[in-house]
């Protein structure tokens, strides 16, 4: 039995496998459409979701299978002082897979141990986001058509976006990448993760103003501040709009360019954005179900001739 924990879990071979399926589910949805038949998906959330939540369900619901869950720890036994431990024991006997999102760094490790199904972690705390790194993975190698050789800027909270931490590390394991993290001093990329670059003498620079390197980018990874993990509201207020990507900054930005977002976007994108053909954060979501689907029939060990 297998769990994601981290998008590290899975092999670049295996995550090309993983990417080819998704591929394949995208062209021939028919195809899966009853793959999961009398399968189920727990969703337990203890952190608010839209996509993460919705597309496991929706993932699920593709593929014939059935979906349980909640999405709220207020409406889950947690409330009554349930651990996770003995939480995931008991979705165990329900379901035969689990996605798990927790504002605790570590929690759906925890639940991993104790687990007779696997689980995969949805999002925990500041820490990694793994299934949103495989939906950037995906958006990335089908609309650019490769994972290496490419100058990518991460723009906004560098320092709380578990989105962001997922990735960098996912990335650095391919050839001739070269990160720019665009943040301000605020809210820069932790110490770890500039020092495995350094340990695997994979070029990046810290800047704050993103119009002087929009012309150097292959990829534009656009982030909220993320409110949540802030301790003072002041400090919130004061960060929140730092950065505006609008229709002006665009035309800085090669013509071949993506911008992507794991969203929910606040004010870091303006909306006319949107219709530039560059702009593919709502794409990238829909690369999101047929990741989640691949990923459900990888790890229930589902293969569909
Ligand atoms: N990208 C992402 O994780 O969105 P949700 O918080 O809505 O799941």
């Amino acid at each position: 039995m297998r769990h994601l924990m981290n998008p590290l879990d899975f092999s670049v071979e295996e995550l090309d496998q993983l990417f080819d399926l998704a591929n394949d589910i995208e062209r021939n949805r028919d195809k899966y459409a009853h793959a999961c038949a009398g399968k189920k998906l727990a969703t337990c959330f203890y952190e608010p979701s839209t996509r993460t939540r919705l597309s496991f369900e929706s993932a699920m619901l593709s593929l014939g299978g059935s979906v349980l869950g909640f999405s709220d720890a207020q409406s889950s036994s947690a409330t009554k002082g349930e651990s996770v431990s003995d939480t995931i024991r008991i979705i165990s006997c329900y379901a035969d897979i689990c996605a798990m999102r927790h504002p605790k760094e570590g929690a759906p490790l925890v639940a991993a141990e104790k687990s007779s199904i696997p689980v995969i972690n949805a999002g925990d705390g500041g820490h990694q986001h793994p299934t949103q790194t495989l939906t950037d993975l995906l958006t990335i190698r089908t609309l650019k058509g490769r994972l290496d050789q490419l100058t990518i800027g991460l723009c906004g909270d560098l320092k709380f976006g578990r989105t962001v931490h997922s990735l960098i590390n996912a990335l650095s394991r391919y050839e001739g990448m070269r990160f720019i993290f665009i943040s301000p001093d605020e809210l820069r990329i932790p110490d770890y993760i500039t020092e495995m670059l350094k340990d695997k003498n994979i070029p990046y620079e810290e800047v704050i103003r993103l119009e002087d390197k929009m012309p150097e980018l292959d990829i534009l990874y656009m982030t909220r501040v993320q409110k949540e993990r802030f301790f003072n509201e002041e400090d919130y207020i004061r960060l929140k709009d730092f950065y505006i990507l609008n229709r002006k900054k665009m035309q800085l930005a090669p013509k071949d360019m993506l911008v992507l977002h794991p969203l929910p976007r606040v004010n870091e994108i303006s909306v006319d954005v949107d219709d530039d053909p560059r702009a593919v954060y709502f794409k990238q979501a829909q690369y999101g179900v047929y990741v989640r689907m691949a990923l459900i029939l990888t790890l229930l060990n589902i293969h569909v001739d």
